[in-house]
């Protein structure tokens, strides 16, 4: 065999101690399918004096990252520190230009500065990997850059953050509000001690983004994706919406039409026999249509040390093999500069559930606004009846124009018989 390939780790948190367990645990088989071993020789972290439960004995150490990629006896950095600026950027950055190729699990990263780095490989003509970046172990970027890439992608869309759908999968199972299952979630380590880049929608609109530059082969574009988090999703929401056969789920979708690229992250309604309405819990999935291969599904553990590792070292036997494929699937200069569309002009099914003052005529006055923009109603539900006092109504609407839900939804607010903001969720057909 030949020499190893030597690897160089910046960041030993979750990720960058999964890849050294996993390069060592299954360093026969890694070996085998590389053509050659792979060794961590060099790391790089802030604390090192901190118990990562993992032998770091005989790696050489950095407390500055960037000075791993001009170690000469690094052959690949892998970047596992996170964020999109500062270390990661410039380690990123550095490596590249010092003709290294890297793998790196960081879609902040590459959701913003995806484009110039990837100019930056192809004049280095070196790879950027990044499967660990999109629905961690599950391998997502090579369904859709390589084992797709004869189709016409029309639509991707997926259930990206592990943390969102936990939350949302227990509060439908324990019919529990949003803000303690947060709590318990951040006990157990399934989120973040601040949660806001995963409830909030900005992780899944990262992954969104990347998947929708390799499906439809356009730059990177993170400010175009429209972001809504889970914040305002109740128990009340939930149980109407599997009372209608649905479930609720935190979906990024991106779809290319004639008129451009809609991309959107922001809780669904989808149809409880929908098969991405069933991955519950930590787990990911990701759907694509193409228009050869039809629907394909992935689904699998985002994120933890395990499938995080699994990916990187996938990358790494890439690397190790020589096979290499441009950053976005196809090079800079081949790609389509697609409009975005804004989310105004986005057409769908709409979930609306208002909180009424039960007496007569205030339905007629909802379902007079809702005629007036120009909404057609597919089907209401009223639960109880005490009159006076507040009482739920659901209604469906059929598949209309977002902007005109926006003027319904701001006239129905301004009614005196409705008593809460109005909660509105999009119906996502699957
Ligand atoms: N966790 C997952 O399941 C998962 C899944 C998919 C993708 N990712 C991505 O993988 C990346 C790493 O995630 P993680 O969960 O492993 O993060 P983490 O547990 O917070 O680890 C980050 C590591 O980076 C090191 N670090 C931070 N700033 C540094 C600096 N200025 N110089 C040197 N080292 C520095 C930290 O050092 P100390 O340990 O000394 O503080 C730590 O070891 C992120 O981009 C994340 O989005 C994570």
């Amino acid at each position: 065999m030949t020499r190893p390939l030597s690897v160089g780790i910046a960041g030993l948190g979750t990720v960058g101690a999964g890849v050294l367990t996993m390069l060592r645990a299954n360093a026969d088989i890694i070996a085998a399918r590389a053509g050659r071993p792979i060794a961590a020789t060099a790391v790089s972290a802030r604390d090192r004096g901190r118990d990562r439960g993992v032998a770091l004995g005989g790696l050489r150490w950095y407390d500055d990252p960037v000075a791993l990629a001009a170690d000469a006896n690094v052959d690949v950095v892998v970047e596992v520190i996170g964020g999109s600026e500062g270390p990661a950027r410039d380690l990123v950055a550095a490596a590249l230009r010092a003709g290294k190729p890297v793998v790196t699990a960081n879609k902040a990263l590459l959701a913003v500065h995806g484009a110039e780095l990837a100019a930056l490989a192809e004049q280095h003509g070196q790879a950027l990997a990044f499967e660990a970046a999109v629905a961690g172990g599950v391998p997502a970027i090579k369904a859709l850059r390589e084992g797709l890439a004869g189709n016409r992608i029309g639509r991707v869309a997926g259930i990206l953050n592990g943390t969102c759908n936990y939350i949302l999968t227990v509060m439908r199972e324990r019919g529990r509000e949003f803000a303690e299952v947060l709590a318990e979630a951040q006990k157990l380590g399934y989120a973040e001690a601040d949660p806001a880049f995963d409830v909030d929608g900005i992780d899944a609109a990262h992954k969104l983004a990347i998947l929708a530059a390799l499906a439809f082969g356009r730059p990177v574009a993170f400010d175009a994706v429209h972001v809504e988090g889970i914040r305002r999703i109740s128990a009340v929401d939930i149980a109407f919406a599997t009372e209608l056969g649905y479930r609720i789920k935190l979906l990024g979708i991106a779809a290319c039409g004639p008129a451009g690229i809609e991309a959107r992250v922001h809780p669904c309604l989808v149809p409880e026999q929908a098969p991405i309405a069933r991955v519950d819990g930590v787990f990911n999935a990701v759907v694509a249509e193409g228009d050869f291969v039809s629907t394909v599904m992935l689904q699998g553990r985002g994120a933890g040390a395990g499938p995080t590792a699994s990916a990187v070292v996938a990358d790494l036997i890439d690397i190790a093999r020589g096979r290499a494929t441009p950053v976005w699937g196809a090079a800079s200069g081949a790609l389509a500069d697609v409009p975005s569309l804004p989310m105004s002009a986005h057409v769908g099914a709409y979930y609306l559930r208002l909180m009424v003052v039960d007496r007569p005529g205030v339905i007629a006055d909802v379902t007079a606004v809702l005629r007036d923009a120009g909404v057609s109603l597919e089907s209401m539900l009223q639960r109880g009846r005490s009159p006076g006092e507040a009482v739920p109504v659901v209604l469906v609407t059929h598949e209309t124009n977002e902007a005109a839900m926006a003027v319904a939804l701001s006239r129905i607010a301004g009614l005196d018989a409705v008593l809460e903001p109005p909660a509105l969720i999009r119906i996502e057909p699957a």
